[in-house]
């Protein structure tokens, strides 16, 4: 296990750039295979997650290469294996993808149940529901999910929930589907639409993407030879806007795409934070004394459930009750128990933080449980005064690119240590 020591009280200063999106990334590794040849990703962040996704890839015969730069090539010509066996995937949840990659591709597919953060209930249901309207048998029994199709036709699928995951597998499960299939209530999320333009640069016919009905034309195969960048993530992006808001600090976070941070930013700015959007930049800086706010969790465009644990970290020391109810995940509060350790006086009333405000944090030993509630221990770290260790980070590596670095290179004092912080 690993740590960080974070000597916190001292402002973030100066300029970050954010990595390629982790949830893009995750769905567009997959979707790569589809084309029978060799593609080049840009923008690909190198955290635990991708190497996951790429050792898959490897698994399965064909070839996921880091080339350096952010860039990875795959290639897909040597792809002879419809199931995904290699023990590590079934740590990590949007293995997913690969069913409805595989099972476009051979009709039939299977995958070790997914796993990943422990914030609630993850179903499947609705991924099976939309491979089953496509023609997919799908079942489950041995620890592995597996579909088959004699072959797949086109249909409506209407989402009950706006998952992201069930909108991108089906949508990835269509584009060989004999037809059009329709998505009704797909979610809008951005990595949804990056998605969407990777497969069509191959030369999948999808229309809609990012809005409320997808509609997917069957294709008979895509062409290889793409090079694709993949979007900034928003996560990341928001999760270093509200550090710095929380050590009232002044940074700049470089290549963003500031439409996607919308939510975040008009949050910020009511708690009284001064955030100036560039064309693909967005500068943080202090504004009034921080006020107390109310947010609620919600698909996009709404506020990014990814981002709730960040944000009561930064309310913590607001003036006044803030409330955050989140609307996705029933166990996002995992987080609440080692935040309080820093004295940050919360509460959780059903499926909402009630946040005392006023705290001022002070620095403690706390343990990281799942990817976001990692990086909001980090912000409390940050933000307290004093010595603070945070262990077990390796959730916070499935999702941050050197996130010790980046925050180093602010200024923020902190160092990686092993466990029991030896070095
Ligand atoms: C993705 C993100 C995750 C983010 C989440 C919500 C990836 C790899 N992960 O997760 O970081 O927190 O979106 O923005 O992209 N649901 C069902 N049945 C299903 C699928 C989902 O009921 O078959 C429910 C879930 O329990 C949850 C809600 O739908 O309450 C949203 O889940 P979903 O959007 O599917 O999340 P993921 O794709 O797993």
């Amino acid at each position: 296990m690993a740590g960080f020591v974070i000597k916190g009280g001292a402002p973030l200063k100066g300029e970050v750039r954010v990595s390629g999106a982790k949830n893009a990334a995750l769905a567009i590794i997959p979707a790569a295979l589809m084309c029978g040849g060799k593609v080049v990703l840009e923008n690909i962040p190198r955290i635990r997650d991708v190497e996951i996704a790429a050792g898959i890839v490897n698994s399965l015969g064909a070839k996921a290469r880091f080339d350096g730069g952010g860039r990875m090539s795959v290639d897909s010509s040597g792809l002879c294996e419809d199931a995904v066996r290699w023990s590590e995937a079934g740590k990590m949840r949007a293995s997913y993808y690969f069913l409805g990659a595989l099972t476009a591709l051979f009709g039939k597919a299977s995958i070790p149940v997914p796993g990943g953060c422990k914030i609630g209930p993850r179903p499947l249901d609705l991924h099976v529901k939309g491979l089953g309207t496509l023609g997919a048998k799908v079942t489950q029994g041995d620890g592995f999910i597996s579909a088959a199709a004699e072959r797949l036709v086109g249909s409506n699928v209407y989402l009950d929930i706006m998952s992201v995951g069930a909108t991108i597998n089906i949508m990835i499960a269509a584009v060989f589907a004999e037809g059009t299939t329709t998505i009704e209530n797909p979610a809008k999320e951005p990595h949804v639409v990056d998605t969407a333009n990777f497969l069509s640069a191959m030369g999948a016919d999808i229309k809609g993407a990012g809005t409320d009905l997808i509609k997917v034309r069957g294709v008979s195969r895509l062409h290889d030879g793409v090079t694709y960048s993949i979007i900034p993530d928003q996560v990341e992006a928001g999760t270093f806007m509200t550090a710095a808001a929380a050590t009232h600090g002044e940074v700049v976070v470089r290549e963003v795409i500031p439409k996607h941070m919308e939510s975040l930013s008009a949050k910020l700015m009511e708690a009284g934070v001064e955030v100036e959007a560039g064309d693909d930049s967005i500068r943080v800086a202090p504004g009034r004394a921080l006020q107390a706010i109310h947010i609620k969790t919600s698909p996009y465009p709404g506020f990014p459930t990814d981002l709730h644990p960040q944000m009561s970290a930064l309310l913590a020391a607001a003036e006044g009750r803030s409330t955050i109810t989140e609307g996705i995940w029933e166990k996002r509060f995992q987080y609440v128990r080692e935040l309080n350790r820093m004295e940050a006086g919360i509460s959780v009333e059903g499926s909402m933080a009630v946040i005392r405000g006023g705290a001022k944090l002070a620095a403690a030993n706390v343990a990281v449980h799942d990817l976001r509630a990692g990086a909001a221990l980090i912000i409390g770290a940050l933000a307290a005064k004093g010595v603070s260790r945070v262990r077990g980070v390796e959730p916070i590596d499935r999702g941050y690119e050197g996130i010790e670095t980046k925050l180093a290179a602010l200024g923020a004092d902190i160092e990686r240590v092993r466990d029991k912080g030896d070095k």
